[in-house]
């Protein structure tokens, strides 16, 4: 499946996309709050019903005592965000503080998120946060890097406001610049819209010189709801922004399949369009990675046809 992050140069609507990504899947799905400037699902979407002893700090803990260590935290610290347990949530930090203890769990929890894309089937949402710069590149610690390295498409969130553009735009060559060096390429850059404010698609794509990968739109009460300051919609599902959500995952998995296929196959030689034998997964962590096998296992578990 497809492993996605969304990144922002100012809080402007990263998680909120995120969950409605996760909520809205038509596949098992997990979305990974790693935002290093900390975590908002826990007081917001969960209303404090999940304590600081569950979450991602506890697996940078875990990584620290070894793989077995590792895969078994992640099953543990996963929380069911509906009945079926086809969509869970690995809450965040709860103090940013936390964040350079994480620095060096960053490429374990990677691999982690590759082998549950890969070989548990799962679409992971990454939660990347706000990026922070030094230099002119990303932070080492306030940015998970290795987590964008990982991803099959990294997405800038903006609104579609001059404002919001005016800050992505310091972000996109430091972007391009860490996908190419340390990444699977600039060619998984690519921009999430939020549909609030005059800018269109276009205009978008000009002047941050990306693709528009997919756009939300502005839904203050659905999103409200998401963020644990409003009343559950009517018809969740049924939503504008979940609808579009979904639309929007699925045009992302198909290019991200697209590309994967022509990184295998140099473009100069079109695809054929029946493949001898399966390609391999697009990035080679996951079979690096079988002692994670467990962590699919217990994933596994109880999994039932999705809701939606
Ligand atoms: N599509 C949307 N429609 C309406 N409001 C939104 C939308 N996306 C985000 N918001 C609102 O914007 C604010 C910031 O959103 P959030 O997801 O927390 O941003 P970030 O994670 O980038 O800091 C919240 O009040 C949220 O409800
Ligand atoms: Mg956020």
């Amino acid at each position: 499946m497809t492993v996605i992050a969304l990144v922002s140069a100012k809080s402007c609507g990263v998680t909120t996309s995120a969950l409605a990504m996760t909520l809205s899947s038509t596949r098992p799905s997990l979305l990974a709050e790693c935002d290093p400037a900390g975590g908002t699902l826990r007081a917001g979407f969960f209303q404090a019903q999940i304590t600081a002893g569950t979450g991602l700090y506890h697996l940078a803990v875990a990584e620290r005592a070894g793989e077995d260590a590792l895969a078994q935290a992640v099953a543990n610290h996963l929380v069911a965000i509906d009945a079926s347990g086809n969509r869970q949530v690995l809450p965040g930090l709860t103090d940013p503080a936390q964040a350079p203890a994480l620095a060096r769990s960053w490429p374990a929890l990677a691999q982690v998120m590759r082998v549950l894309s890969d070989e548990g089937g799962y679409d992971v949402v990454i939660d990347a946060g706000r990026l922070a710069l030094e230099s002119g590149r990303l932070h080492p610690t306030l940015t998970p890097a290795p987590l964008l390295h990982g991803a099959d498409l990294v997405l800038l969130v903006v609104r579609a406001t001059d404002q919001s553009l005016a800050l992505a735009r310091h972000m996109t060559d430091p972007l391009r610049n860490e996908l190419t060096d340390r990444g699977t390429g600039a060619g998984a850059l690519g921009v999430l819209l939020i549909e609030d404010g005059p800018r269109r698609a276009h205009e978008v794509s000009d002047a941050l010189r990306l693709p528009v990968m997919a756009a939300l739109p502005w839904e203050p009460d659905t999103a409200a709801y998401l963020a644990g300051t409003g009343r559950a919609p009517r018809k969740l599902n049924k939503s504008a922004l979940l609808g579009s959500a979904r639309m929007a995952l699925g045009h992302l998995q198909a290019a991200a399949s697209r590309r994967a296929l022509h990184q295998q196959y140099p473009q100069t030689q079109p695809a054929p369009a029946a493949l001898p034998a399966p390609a391999p997964a697009a990035t080679p962590v996951a079979a690096d990675a079988p002692q994670l096998a467990g962590v699919l296992q217990r994933l596994g578990q109880g999994r039932k046809d999705p809701r939606v």
